[in-house]
């Protein structure tokens, strides 16, 4: 049907404005959708799970010799960057999708299940800019507990699938709660999923983990269909800021991503392309990250056991920890003292610490000893 100008610009501020009616809350329920992190001074910043050490020279170095090529569309090095990490991966890159962050397969794979008015289904907390997303599109979202040891509970959630069932979301190790499982258990819970229904399995801390990136489900990739892993280069490889991430799946599923995808796979320009590139290249500052990750987990660790502070072993770069033995204001408390640590409204009585580098987290635990109770 035709309409007039004037009717079109009607029309569209009017979807605008529905648009914005319905966004007032953005990821982790801030309402301008930007996560504010404005404070006086330098804050020790143990909020977001960022590395520290990041990003490598050789990141630095690639960036500002790419630089010069900012006139020029990055397209060829897309296929370079996807032609590593195929190698990396051992598939094809017509398996992989290069975002800006993982958080657009995130949300690609949110809008997907919402726009068919699907259902995700995930133990909970998780990491969920998925559910956000597929929520504010019409995705019923189905949440069972995590196990004993706040792990994904993969009995729980194979009872829980059934013909409503459009995707299950498995985010390993887990954020917030720094947990990972046992490989093969997710392995066959992968393989145990109907063909017709999604897995994502969100891979955003596997190198700091135990079993490593050994730990992947990539190998999966060309035997089951249904499967998608995301990655991210904003955790170990020290790029949050950057904004790059990639889908690994198969051929079809990574061209009904591709199709959605706002940018044409173009959202991430030269530098985090480059800096990606270097950093995979560079095996030694992901070790050295791994441990001072660790270096950094046990300064807390020690404090907790002399406090007797209950908490789950990390396979990440940050720290869940029980609620109880604080203050109940400890976040703002901290904050006020300059150190910014996390919790999710529905973290239940947990909060969430990031690793920083040693020096950081022994005056975390210093100033955190205050407010014990
Ligand atoms: C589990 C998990 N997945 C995905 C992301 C998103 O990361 P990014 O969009 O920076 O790649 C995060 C960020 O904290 C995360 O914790």
């Amino acid at each position: 049907m035709a309409i007039n100008r004037r009717e079109w610009i009607q029309q569209s501020l009017l979807a605008s404005a529905a648009m914005l009616v319905a966004g007032t809350t953005g990821a982790y329920g801030c309402a301008s959708g930007i996560r504010e992190r404005k404070i006086a001074g330098s804050p020790i910043l143990l909020n977001w799970n960022e590395n520290p050490y990041g990003p490598s020279v050789s990141a630095t170095e690639a960036v500002s010799e790419a630089i010069k090529n900012a006139n020029r569309y990055p397209d060829d090095y897309i296929v370079k960057l996807k032609e590593k990490l195929a190698k990396l991966h051992s598939v094809k890159s017509e398996n992989l999708l290069i975002t800006a962050g993982s958080t657009e397969v995130l949300s690609l794979l949110g809008q997907h299940v919402g726009l068919q008015k699907g259902e995700i289904l995930t133990a909970y907390p998780t990491f969920p800019t998925m559910i956000q997303f597929g929520e504010r599109v019409g995705a019923t979202i189905k949440k069972v507990d995590l196990d004993n040891n706040n792990r994904f509970d993969f009995d729980r959630l194979s009872k829980a699938i059934t013909n409503k069932t459009t995707l299950v979301f498995v985010c390993n190790p887990n954020n917030p709660t720094g947990t990972e499982v046992q490989t093969e258990d997710l392995k066959s819970f992968c393989r145990s999923v109907p063909e017709n229904v999604l897995v994502c399995v969100d891979e955003a801390y596997i190198e700091f983990s135990e079993a490593g990136p050994e730990g992947s489900m990539v190998s999966l990739v060309s035997e089951l269909p249904n499967l998608i892993i995301c990655r991210t280069f904003s955790k170990v490889y020290g790029l949050a800021g950057l904004r790059i991430g990639y889908a690994i799946s198969n051929s079809a599923n990574i061209t009904a991503l591709r199709n959605r995808h706002l940018g044409f796979e173009l959202s991430a320009g030269w530098a985090p392309l480059v800096a990606a590139g270097a950093t995979l290249d560079d095996q030694k500052f992901i070790q050295m990250c791994v441990q001072k990750n660790n270096e950094g987990k046990q300064i807390v660790y020690d404090a907790y056991d002399e406090w007797g502070v209950k908490y789950n072993r990390s396979s990440t770069n940050f720290i869940y920890t029980q609620h109880d033995r604080f203050d109940k204001n400890v976040v703002t408390k901290m904050r006020e003292r300059g150190i910014l640590i996390t919790k999710w409204p529905d973290m239940y009585d947990h909060i969430r610490v990031s690793v920083g580098k040693p020096a950081e987290m022994q005056t975390f635990v210093e100033v955190v000893e205050e407010f014990l109770v």
